[in-house]
């Protein structure tokens, strides 16, 4: 393996007078800057730019682009995320003019067939949650359990129970963002423990549930990609103290077609639109978190959602909405690539998602349970957990492991993260990888771990084929430099 080249960068190739475009000739009177512009706003002096040709811009920007790591590169089990591969066809769509070029306050009358795709969206999702309607509005998966807290909290209100239940019940295992959301909306969190098998433990919620309890969130499968056996009991526990459940549908792409979460219980689900639905996820750019509710939470809705009316859509405000949780109508860019997505895959392409990436992480599982400490040994559903415990007793942690990994050209898993796995791995190799990618990144978790206990040093180091080696983590994510600056 040979580390990656230096990128050229324009700004140090610049030459005086090289140029990569040249304007025709004149062929109108030139106008003074001054008449055009007041003077106090002219630059005084002309700006430093590159001087170069095009095809050093090209390689320019080429060589930034393959700086990082990213699943148009090489696989990227990075769990809890699901970095599958997104097919293009769905960009392609999201570009149509017909969809990219019209604007939010466009007449109604003229963009009845983007209102038209939101609807679709909107009856597609209601349906693969198994609940009753569907708002497109929130912008992120933390950004729907925000809303649907808040919806939780305007049902409670209007029982009178709101200023009674005041407590957010949440697994130890949870993401950090649920207790995140409950707090924003006030609730006091209580963390339910996982039992041995990895789900709720059924006997400490039964103590924990009462008239306090406003609901509990929880994601199915969970963060340890564990189906919970026992939901239609936690449903049934939480729904006779009065309390509702909210489904973290962050781990959408495990269960579509095969569960709904509406038949497990549920009143409130989000949907990572950038997970499951085509849209590159922890790319920075936009998302979406749609949220399905069951009947008595419909009136709650924000508005607007779309309606249709023999052949007409209109815009429609439930009848107690909560109001906006955005601008406009969602990213809607997101949902046409959903849209396309779910449309091309159809309900059985759906299932065969599921399946496959269900498949896939049984299978690395499988094949590094004997490398790897494995703290529950069960069948996963499509991510599992591993433990760095035995590498770390050799001085070798999760973290150089997952450094070293970028050595073989593929992203690291999650690490650290569920926090009850000491030294946590977190994989989730997706539906879209081919057998053959999945046995070169067993080969190199193999290797890594005769590594971890042969030359434990090499680790340590690790990486050295990338642009840059180790990084201090966090001071490079709070000091970003993101500016090229002169020297002179
Ligand atoms: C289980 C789980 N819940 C919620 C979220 C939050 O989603 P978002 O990043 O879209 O806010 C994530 C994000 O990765 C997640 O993995």
């Amino acid at each position: 393996m040979q580390a990656n080249k230096p990128v050229p960068l324009i700004f140090e190739l610049s030459s005086p007078e090289r140029r990569g475009y040249r304007y025709p000739e004149l062929d109108v009177p030139e106008t003074p800057l001054e008449d055009l512009i007041p003077k106090e706003h002219l630059r005084r002096e002309a700006p430093k730019l590159p001087e170069v040709s095009e095809i050093e811009v090209v390689r320019h920007y080429t060589g930034l682009s393959r700086l990082n790591h990213g699943v148009d590169v090489g696989f990227y089990p990075l769990g809890s995320c699901t970095m599958k591969y997104n097919p293009k066809v769905n960009e392609d769509c999201a570009r149509l003019p017909g969809f990219s070029l019209i604007h939010p306050y466009q007449p109604e009358e003229t963009v009845q067939g983007a209102m038209k795709l939101m609807y679709k969206l909107q009856n597609y999702l209601t349906e693969i949650a198994g609940l009753t309607s569907t708002t497109l509005q929130p912008a992120a998966g933390a950004h729907g359990e925000l809303t649907g807290l808040m919806l939780m909290r305007a049902y409670h209100r209007d029982r009178g129970e709101d200023e009674q239940r005041k407590e957010m019940l949440i697994p130890d295992s949870a993401h950090g963002t649920n207790p995140a959301s409950a707090m924003m909306v006030n609730y006091k969190v209580r963390e339910v423990p996982s039992d041995a098998r990895g789900g709720v433990d059924v006997e400490a919620l039964r103590k924990m549930v009462g008239p306090q309890t406003a609901g509990i969130m929880l994601t199915n499968p969970n963060t340890l990609g564990l189906f919970d056996e026992n939901i239609c009991e936690v449903a049934k526990i939480v729904h006779d103290a009065g309390g509702l459940l909210y489904y973290d549908g962050a781990n959408g792409n495990a269960i579509m077609g095969y569960v709904r979460p509406g038949d497990m219980g549920f009143d409130i689900v989000h949907f990572n639109l950038h997970k499951t639905f085509s849209t590159p996820h922890g790319g920075g750019g936009p998302g979406s978190g749609p949220i399905a509710v069951s009947k008595r939470l419909q009136e709650y809705l924000p508005g607007p959602i779309v309606a249709k009316n023999d052949d007409e859509f209109f815009w429609q405000y439930p009848a107690k909405s909560i109001g906006r949780v955005r601008s406009f109508y969602g990213n809607f860019g997101v949902l046409v690539r959903a849209y396309a997505y779910i449309r091309s895959h159809g309900a059985q392409g759906l299932m065969d998602v599921s399946e496959t990436a269900v498949l896939h992480a049984n299978y690395l599982m499988r094949k590094l349970q004997d490398d790897f400490d494995l703290p529950y040994d069960r069948h996963c559903m499509h991510e599992f957990v591993l433990s760095g415990k035995r590498q770390k007793a050799n001085g070798v942690r999760t973290l150089d492991m997952a450094k070293r990994l970028l050595d073989y050209g593929m992203h690291s898993p999650t690490v650290y993260f569920p926090l009850i796995v000491d030294e946590a791995l977190m994989v989730e190799p997706t539906e879209t990888e081919t057998l053959a990618t999945l046995d070169a990144f067993v080969a190199a978790m193999k290797q890594i771990a005769k590594e971890a206990a042969e030359e434990p040093e090499t680790l340590q180091q690790a990486p050295y084929l990338t642009p840059v080696r180790r990084l201090d983590d966090a001071l490079a994510a709070r000091k970003l430099v993101l500016r090229w600056t002169p020297s002179s």
